[in-house]
């Protein structure tokens, strides 16, 4: 089996010595001993182990901040890996981010800093605008425990008007091309594959039927990072070529199965602005970087925040496996409490989201106990369709408010050939409550959730109604 071979600093790297599991910052530090990236969380929620991955798009490298606790060592395979230690230049002189946080004395203890530098490095290559929005969102999977983020921010703000430069340095330029492809790693009982096609994937499916679909592994990774897990063999599906494909139709955009929330996320924005918003509270850019709507729909969670939207939005997933494609809803796709309609030898091949029609409107809200990086407590989305004043046709569904993702069909029903007004939904709260009956757990109580359920139905009616001229967050 091939080695794994990228670029670390700049430099070339093989390894075919250690087991494909080991995640990407146990080997910076244990084996590279690069320890300048941390530990902390180990579960992609504090930032300290963030690094920087670099990749040829479009003839330039692209760099992007990623969590290596949460990645196993073969996914970075044909990657430029930038870790703190390979910032400053061959002079000693520090990139314009490291000398930012010392000028506005943005560290104290420290643990938090290299983390903070290369979700900043990212930022600062990304050439995105200085705005405290953008920046605020480009660090929100970083934690500081004692500094204070008033200085942190300063340093990304003063960094972005320096101007970008090339932080690597030795044999890194043109030379990502020539490392070889990695289609199979292994290493003692362990082995981690990475096909190129969908039939190079089927037959990997077929030859090792147990093995573990690796998407970009935000779940799955915490197997490896919390339970450190010996799973004897993964499936990566970020190097199948169908999976990769973005299809924007006169009538539906269409999301590979390997897409990355942060591919999608540009089309999202243009098609369904408010679920593009929704997607920048999903983790970090960290987790963003790596998670795909895919693995979010497979992994069925309760409280999956791609769920609710793609159900009221009426998209479909196409399924696909060795002996053809099928296609379904996703609301039939969710069948249970973390239970998907995904029979074996199967792989969401793509979800499709139908655009929206002229006289249909949509909206999607998140409450949790933190705005960034938090799991919700709630998540509600909801497509109106009017005609003549009264509503023709509302989907509206709920995570967080049952073991599954699931529609509001009594509220739905309720409305239906009513005036969309406020009025109209005084008594909503009867309707859900025969639609729902949640659980009681640490982010909410169950009288706590039907009445937030409803009060989020009231403000799309709010804001999608003429009684309101502003949206409710302009208040
Ligand atoms: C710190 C942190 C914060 C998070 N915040 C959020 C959040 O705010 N909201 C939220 O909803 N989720 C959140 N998550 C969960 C996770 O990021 C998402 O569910 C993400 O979409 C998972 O995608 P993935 O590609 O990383 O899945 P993976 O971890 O790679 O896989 C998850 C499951 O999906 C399967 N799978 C993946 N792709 C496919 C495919 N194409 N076909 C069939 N099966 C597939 C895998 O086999 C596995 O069983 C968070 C996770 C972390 C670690
Ligand atoms: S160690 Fe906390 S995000 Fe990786
Ligand atoms: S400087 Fe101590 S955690 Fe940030």
């Amino acid at each position: 089996m091939a080695a794994v071979e990228f670029l670390l600093n700049g430099k070339r790297h093989r390894v075919d010595d250690v087991p494909p599991t080991t995640t990407v910052l146990d080997w910076l530090r244990g084996h590279a001993r690069l320890t300048g990236t941390k530990e902390g969380c180990a579960e992609g929620d504090c930032g300290a182990c963030t690094i920087a991955i670099g990749r040829e798009i479009d003839g330039t490298r692209q760099y992007q901040a990623v969590n290596s606790c949460l990645m196993m060592l073969p996914q970075i395979a044909r990657c430029a890996v930038l870790t703190v230690e390979g910032l400053a230049a061959p002079n000693g002189a520090l990139h314009p981010v490291q000398q930012a946080m010392i000028d506005t004395d943005a560290t104290q203890c420290g643990f938090c800093t290299p983390g903070f530098v290369m979700a900043m490095f990212a930022f600062h290559q990304g050439c995105e605008r200085v705005e405290d929005r953008i920046i605020h969102e480009a660090l929100a999977g970083n934690l500081c425990r004692c500094t204070g983020y008033r200085s942190i921010v300063e340093a990304c703000r003063q960094a972005a008007r320096a101007p970008r430069i090339d932080a690597e340095n030795g044999d890194a330029a043109g030379a990502l091309a020539a490392l070889p492809v990695c289609s199979a790693y292994g290493a003692g009982e362990q082995v981690f594959l990475r096909p190129g096609s969908l039939a190079a994937l089927f037959a990997a499916m077929a030859e090792i039927p147990d093995a573990l679909l690796l998407g970009g592994g935000t779940d799955l990774g915490l197997r490896v990072s919390k339970d450190r897990e010996r799973i004897a063999a993964v499936i990566s599906l970020a190097t199948v070529a169908e999976l990769q494909r973005i299809n924007v139709a006169a009538d539906a955009l269409e999301l590979g199965g390997g897409v990355t929330y942060t591919q999608a996320l540009p089309h999202i924005d243009r098609h369904f602005p408010a679920f593009g918003a929704l997607f920048r509270r999903i983790g970090s850019r960290q987790i963003r970087n790596l998670g795909t709507i895919a693995g979010n729909l497979a992994t069925a969670s309760p409280i999956g925040d791609t769920i609710p939207c793609l159900i009221a939005l009426a998209a479909t997933v196409t399924l696909a496996s060795a002996s053809g494609e099928r296609a379904m809803g996703v609301e039939s796709f969710i069948t249970g409490y973390r239970k998907t309609a995904l029979r074996p030898g199967e792989v969401i091949a793509a979800v499709r989201i139908p655009l929206l029609a002229q006289d249909t409107r949509f909206s999607t809200y998140k409450l949790s106990k933190r705005f960034d990086q938090d799991i919700s407590t709630v998540v509600a989305a909801f497509q109106l369709e009017r005609r003549n004043g009264q509503v023709h046709q509302l989907r509206a569904a709920f995570g967080g408010m049952a073991e599954r993702v699931m529609r509001a069909k009594n509220v739905e029903a309720a409305v239906t050939g009513r005036p969309w007004t406020i009025d109209t939904l005084t008594n909503i709260d009867v309707a859900l409550a025969r639609d729902f009956n949640p659980m009681t757990d640490h982010r909410g109580g169950a009288a706590y959730r039907l009445r937030a359920a409803a009060n989020l139905l009231r403000r799309f009616a709010w804001e999608t109604s003429s009684q309101a001229p502003v949206r409710v967050e302009a208040l």
